[in-house]
């Protein structure tokens, strides 16, 4: 496949056909099967091939599902492609000046001034503040018995986030304040209820409006908290080298610290939540942790992320008509790539759907794009380290300290802003031999 196609003249790309893709119904074209088919629609539209168009809500969606591909717009083509009008709907909720929704220049000297507070120094500094907390988490799980492993683990690495990014305590009602803001974040841009595309001017839905509350309870505690810092000194953590930074305004400040407070804290929850309840289900696997004391397998968190992979779907949008795996994708058309399908694609995984954490040990000539949790090229996650890194330590202290037994046994995962399990009930028991406190 030519994976470095541009359309050069108007005829060469005249000659090129749209991508293929399901028929829909006039005016409204997929969009009752994009509403309602969850992931299952997203499987089905690979029926049609790596490059497929479908409309819903009024748009036009490409789903390029070749790691090829995918690599060339993450990484060799980038240039061709902006975060997209979709993301930036997105960003315009929540926080319009932060590192996910910006582009060009101030993206460019964000990144720069923030990316040295992910450095694998920076990140071994924060490494036993991480452990205290998840320590703290563990006598607190195992001394309630049934826990909803997503809530408690959301809880979990929001103060993880807390205590090592920003130097706050958020165990207080601040951290409500703060989870209750994710939860309506997380309905209100759930893109198979209507909201997510519902017009300015019709009468606000109750999503709409819990979600104006809740940002609006943020945004109170996110001023507390700035002006708290601003008293005392500016801090050597990332909202001390934002306080400290030239040129960036109060505004920018506040969606920098939303952006990461959301970008870093309900990501690895997800990764937590699949990882602990996968491992439930396979105690051989449990046991090789446990066996390993200092630290998890990282092909555990990679399997983990391979089957569940938090952020399933990464958006762009064409800045100019395209070729792209043979097909004309004009201007301003929505890419759309499917981590979700791709890392269960059998053309690039033996047994897709099966939890084989060894299969990292193989050596194989999988195509690298056929995996890519935290993106690619100049826009990929800033948080990878910090991810792993927590990822790492919490199963690790987590599996010495408790068993899991599954109450859920099993999961639907729906599509929303994240990839979200649901309720995961779990029982947890202190593990023999195990004598800190509960
Ligand atoms: C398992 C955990 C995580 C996953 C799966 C994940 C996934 C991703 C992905 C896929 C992207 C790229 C999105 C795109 O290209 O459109 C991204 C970007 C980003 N992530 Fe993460 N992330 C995780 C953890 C974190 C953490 C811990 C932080 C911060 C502490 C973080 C902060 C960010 C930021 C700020 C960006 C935007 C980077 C930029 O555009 O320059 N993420 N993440």
């Amino acid at each position: 496949m030519n994976t470095n196609e541009t359309l050069g003249t108007e005829t060469s790309g005249d000659s090129l056909s749209i991508p293929p893709g399901p028929n829909g119904l006039p005016l409204i074209g997929n969009t009752i099967s994009f509403l309602h088919g969850g992931l299952d629609f997203a499987d089905r539209l690979t029926e049609h091939g790596d490059v497929v168009r479908y409309t819903a809500l009024g748009e036009t969606f490409v789903v390029v599902s070749d790691p090829q591909l995918i690599e060339s717009v993450l990484v060799s083509r980038n240039d061709e492609f902006w975060k997209g009008s979709f993301e930036v709907e997105l960003g315009r909720l929540l926080a319009p000046n932060g590192l996910v929704f910006t582009e060009g220049e101030q993206w460019q000297t964000h990144r720069s001034l923030l990316q040295p507070e992910f450095t694998p120094e920076r990140l071994r500094s924060h490494e036993a503040s991480i452990r205290a907390v998840v320590s703290a988490a563990a006598s607190e799980w195992s001394a309630e018995e049934t826990i909803d492993l997503r809530t408690a683990c959301s809880k979990l690495t929001l103060s993880i986030l807390a205590n090592t990014l920003f130097t706050i305590d958020l165990t207080t009602a601040r951290g409500a304040v703060v989870r209750e803001a994710a939860s309506a974040i997380a309905a209100r841009t759930d893109i198979s209820r209507l909201t997510y595309i519902w017009p300015e001017w019709a009468p606000r839905t109750p999503t709409q409006r819990r979600f104006d509350r809740a940002m609006a309870d943020l945004d109170e505690l996110i001023e507390e908290l700035i002006c708290e810092r601003r008293q005392t000194d500016t801090g050597d953590d990332l909202l001390g080298v934002l306080l400290s930074a030239d040129a960036m305004d109060e505004d920018t400040v506040r969606d920098q610290l939303v952006t990461f407070l959301f970008a870093g804290h309900e990501t690895t929850a997800l990764a937590l939540t699949y990882a602990l309840w996968l491992l439930s289900g396979h105690p051989a696997v449990s046991e090789r942790v446990r066996a390993e004391r200092k630290t998890a397998p990282e092909t555990v968190i990679k399997e983990t992320l391979r089957l569940y992979p938090p952020t399933y779907l990464i958006y762009r949008e064409t800045q100019h008509d395209v070729a792209l795996g043979g097909y004309r994708i004009s201007r301003g058309t929505t890419l759309q790539l499917p981590a979700y399908t791709v890392h269960r694609d059998p053309r690039w995984w033996n047994e897709p759907d099966a939890f084989v954490p060894d299969r990292w040990n193989e050596t194989t000539d999988r195509p690298e794009y056929a995996y890519f949790p935290f993106g690619g090229g100049p826009r990929h996650c800033i948080g990878i380290r910090f991810a792993m890194t927590e990822l790492n330590i919490a199963l690790t202290e987590l599996l010495q300290r408790l068993e899991f037994e599954r109450i859920t046994e099993s999961l639907t995962p729906s599509p929303n802003a994240l990839l979200e399990p649901g309720q995961v009930m779990m029982r947890v028991h202190q593990r023999a031999g195990d004598s800190r406190p509960t």
